[in-house]
């Protein structure tokens, strides 16, 4: 996957990105809502591109030293492949370097695959919302990573 360009979120991207996030999510975030963000002075996003076409994206909103993950989404067909890996650290990387030392975020403990993915890069679970997701009910994990 070394052939993947990871860069920042423009506002042309809202419309492949909302895609992608259709394919990725029960609850997904409208095109508004992305279109939305690229104006946000809070938000922090990141693309991965794969010839040409939006593959991944993460983003989070990045306030004094706390980061807050929104987003982190890989291409069906792409995952396994370590591109979550590739997009989160990139990520992590873009709100480091607006200043963020601690990073959050809430998952379904039912989503084996990114609470992996978490770990991998130092966030503990540390808390639950009770029946945090509305489409099914679901509590919500709440992870952090206080050193960044
Ligand atoms: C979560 C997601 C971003 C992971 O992307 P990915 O490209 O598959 O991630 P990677 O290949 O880098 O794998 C990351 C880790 O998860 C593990 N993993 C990947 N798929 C897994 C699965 N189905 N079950 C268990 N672990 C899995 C990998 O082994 C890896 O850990 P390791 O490096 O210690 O072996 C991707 O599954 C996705 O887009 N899911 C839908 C959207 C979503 O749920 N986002 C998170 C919302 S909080």
């Amino acid at each position: 996957m070394e052939q993947i360009i990871f860069r920042a979120m423009t506002r042309d991207d809202a419309d492949e990105i909302t895609a992608l996030e259709a394919k990725c999510f029960a609850m997904p975030w409208s095109r508004e809502d992305f279109w939305r963000e690229t104006k946000n002075e809070l938000a922090e996003y990141v693309v991965g591109e794969l010839d040409g076409k939006i593959v991944a994206y993460a983003g989070a909103w990045v306030s004094f030293d706390q980061a807050e993950v929104m987003h982190v989404a890989v291409e069906p067909e792409l995952r396994g492949q370590g591109v979550g890996t590739l997009i989160f650290g990139a990520l992590i990387e873009a709100v480091k370097k607006r200043g963020a030392k601690s990073v959050t975020l809430e998952v379904r403990p039912s989503n084996t695959a990114a609470v992996k993915l978490y770990e991998n890069f130092g966030l503990k679970s540390v808390g639950r919302r009770k029946g945090y997701y509305l489409d099914n009910g679901e509590d919500a994990l709440i992870m952090w990573n206080t050193k960044l």
